[in-house]
């Protein structure tokens, strides 16, 4: 990759919000885009890739597995388990009491929430295994689009969509939002715009949920964040269960999620409310190196890679290497690459490599996808955690949990 010459063709004036229109038109284009297909799938016959790319050859996984901080403790904290889960105990039955006034609205969540409290009365305690086998029904499922004929292959990316929604809305001054009650179950935050096209991931935990009814959903839809990255060939994510089911009333309002047409200080806004700083937005974006933008979800259209299911740096690198231009048509403005046309940036996309202070990071993990992968898992294993109350985890050092692979060869 030339990044030199792609950074000297980055310095054109960008407006912040809509970007010189001719901006691209003065870059000249400095390489031929190499990095196309990555290895990575977990098995060719198991990821039928389908998408834009009908020609592509299948991708393998090469790579081993990269494993950051923290391993499983060898010996669980029981004191920060029973303290969990004593909270969670106290918490659900609370909230059955709340909810039994709380007319029709908490009613479903107060019996699941009674439920659980059962359970932990009756001295269930879900250990690291049971948290892995949930992992690994996940895993499972992510597959099944590929029969289903569903965008190219992968419920991953849509799976990860939710982990991140559910999160995102934290607030940490007010201390609300974040990935603690899973909220969105509840309207109006299922039907708010950003969360469009979720209810498909949604449905899918709610199969899982049957078969592990003890798991909160807070617990579930994250883990199933970290299983879709992981499974999708991404960095190992550390991951602790503790969340508990909430109500209707402790749900965000509209507009806690950022808005995709939208420039550099927006950005910020929202991400410096969760607790973010830059470096950490310029990684976290970097998931959109996975699944596609839907018309009819979001009103934008397209994949940002050419491996959509599987998770690389590439994001970064394509926004280096290509030379993006606006795209003509009768929707919201996005951007495309002008070689294929076939690839897709946001705006918001487009402010790594036009607010400076990103760029730095932007190209850091163009250059380096291990670079990319150590500091995507900290932010995101953060973001899975924001809005939950420490003592609340049942352990306090996060797990690793194991992939599908790792699992087949035991
Ligand atoms: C400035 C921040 C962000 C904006 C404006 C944004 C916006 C969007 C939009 C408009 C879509 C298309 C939805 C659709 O039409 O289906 C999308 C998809 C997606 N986003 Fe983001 N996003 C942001 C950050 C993130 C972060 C932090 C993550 C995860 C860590 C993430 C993960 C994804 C994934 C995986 C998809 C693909 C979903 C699918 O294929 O169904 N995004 N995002």
């Amino acid at each position: 990759m030339d990044v030199s010459r792609s950074d000297l063709i980055l310095k054109q004036p960008v407006e912040e919000r809509g970007f010189s229109s001719d901006w691209a038109q003065h870059a000249t284009h400095p390489t031929m885009f190499t990095s196309a297909i990555r290895p990575s799938l977990r098995s060719s016959s198991r990821l039928a890739v389908r998408s834009a790319f009908p020609n592509r050859a299948p991708a393998f996984r090469s790579s081993g597995f990269r494993k950051y901080s923290t391993e499983a403790p060898k010996s669980s904290s029981n004191t920060f388990l029973w303290a969990g889960l004593g909270a969670a105990a106290v918490g659900g039955v609370a909230w059955y009491v709340y909810s039994s006034g709380d007319a029709v609205k908490g009613a479903e969540t107060a019996l699941k929430s009674g439920v659980q409290s059962a359970k932990v009365a009756a001295n269930f305690v879900p250990t690291k295994e049971e948290y892995q086998k949930v992992y690994y029904k996940i895993a499972e499922l992510l597959d099944d689009a590929s029969d289903a004929g569903y965008d190219d292959g992968s419920y991953g990316p849509v799976l990860l969509r939710l982990a991140w929604h559910a999160s995102g809305t934290y607030d940490k001054e007010a201390g609300t939002g974040g990935s603690n009650y899973a909220t969105m179950r509840f309207e109006p935050e299922s039907i708010h715009g950003a969360n469009n096209g979720l209810d498909v991931a949604r449905a899918l935990l709610e199969k899982i949920k049957e078969q592990f009814p003890w798991i909160s959903y807070g617990d579930l839809w994250t883990l199933a964040g970290v299983a879709a990255v992981q499974e999708m060939a991404g960095p190992k994510i550390p991951w602790r269960p503790g969340r508990i089911d909430g109500f209707a009333k402790d749900a965000t309002p509209d507009g806690r999620l950022p808005d995709a047409a939208q420039g550099a200080s927006h950005v910020r806004n929202i991400f410096y409310r969760m607790g973010f700083n830059d470096q950490e937005i310029v990684a976290l974006v970097g998931a959109h190196a996975v699944g596609r933008c839907h018309s009819a979800r979001s009103g934008f259209e397209g994949p940002w890679t050419f491996s959509p299911i599987t998770f690389t740096n590439d994001f970064y690198k394509l926004l280096f290497d290509e030379k993006w231009v606006w795209k003509k048509w009768n929707g919201p403005k996005q951007l495309q690459d002008k070689k294929t046309g076939t690839l897709m940036m946001l705006p918001t996309d487009y402010t790594m490599v036009s607010d400076k202070a990103f760029k730095k990071y932007a190209l850091e993990y163009a250059k380096s996808q291990d670079a990319f992968f150590r500091d995507f898992s900290a932010a995101f294993s953060k973001l899975m955690e924001l809005g939950v109350p420490t003592p609340q985890f049942v352990v306090s050092e996060p797990w690793i949990m194991k992939n599908l692979d790792e699992k087949e060869k035991e």
